[in-house]
């Protein structure tokens, strides 16, 4: 799914985001784990504000596993319980009542101290298109709950799914915005499938992909396309992987687009590994603090 979002439409997620905090204990934010920062809503903490949160870093078998371990202790430091999960394998899942347990516990024993009854924990899911959500309410939910359009003149009842006997969810999640303005981010977002047809230059997407691994996973790049070494110029590299792959023209010449999609399709689907755009000793430039 891809959004076009405008001043509009944020202002609109942001409101409904904002109606719905009302009704829950906690709010579960989904990130993308292979990029925990570049899959965030840039304005999160301020539309969840002191809610409880619970962060889950979703995707989890497809990020790098090292990296996944430093970001959820990065988020710890930064207050929050963080989890890695997996929504289509459903691995993980039953760790999101006891962590939100553990997170509501002085706010729930408050409540029976006031002599009121026991509940099920209420919570909704927020995150940026494609990161998950779905997958997961119909996971938790155990059914396949039908994604609901805007059907001009309908207005649907607000609905609730039983998770267990301890947790309620609402059934349609907060959708929020990517920081979409920061062209890296952009990169990120692309070759992880989050925007697909995509307004930034696949050319661009794949340069930036081909960067990273040359930085950062450098003998994955390697194995890949049966290179002894990472030629220095970016054209020879394409050069390389292009021919090897057919992505030519009629006269021999290299196809770049070509080259470049399949570049892309190759780390979307995991062909290079599993990998982690963000990284956690990078963080400078992410920090929102
Ligand atoms: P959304 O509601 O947040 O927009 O996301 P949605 O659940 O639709 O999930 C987007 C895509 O991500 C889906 O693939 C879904 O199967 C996949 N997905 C969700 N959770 C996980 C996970 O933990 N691991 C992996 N590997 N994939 C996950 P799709 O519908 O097939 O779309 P696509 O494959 O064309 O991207």
């Amino acid at each position: 799914m891809t959004i076009q979002w405008f001043p509009g439409h944020m202002a609109k997620a942001r409101r409904q985001v904002t109606e719905k905090l009302k009704l829950v204990d906690i709010v579960i934010e989904l990130v993308d784990a292979r990029i925990p920062l570049s899959s965030r809503n840039p304005m999160v903490d301020e539309i969840v504000q002191q809610k409880p949160r619970l962060v889950l870093l979703n995707k989890a078998d497809m990020a790098d596993p090292e990296m996944t371990k430093k970001w959820i202790e990065y988020f710890k430091e930064k207050g929050f319980t963080a989890l890695a999960v997996n929504a289509q394998g459903g691995t993980g899942l039953q760790e999101i009542v006891k962590s939100s347990k553990i997170i509501l516990s002085a706010k729930f024993e408050r409540m029976k101290a006031k002599g009121m009854n026991p509940r099920a924990i209420r919570a909704m899911i927020v995150g940026i298109p494609n990161v998950g959500k779905s997958t997961i309410i119909n996971r938790l939910a155990k059914k396949n709950i039908a994604k609901t359009g805007n059907t001009p003149g309908v207005t649907k009842a607000q609905q609730w799914i039983k998770v267990g006997k301890e947790l309620e969810l609402l059934d349609t999640p907060g959708i929020l915005w990517p920081k979409f303005e920061d062209q890296e981010i952009g990169y990120k977002l692309a070759l992880t499938g989050a925007i697909k047809d995509t307004i930034l230059n696949l050319q661009d997407i794949s340069v930036y992909g081909l960067r990273f691994l040359e930085k950062h996973y450098p003998e994955r790049l390697k194995n890949r396309y049966n290179m002894d070494e990472i030629p220095e110029e970016i054209v020879d590299l394409f050069d390389i992987i292009g021919k090897q792959r057919g992505c030519l023209m009629a006269g021999g010449e290299i196809n770049y687009d070509k080259t470049s999609e399949l570049i892309i399709r190759d780390i979307r689907d995991e062909r290079l590994g599993k990998l982690t755009f963000d990284l956690p000793e990078n963080l400078s430039k992410y920090d929102r603090d």
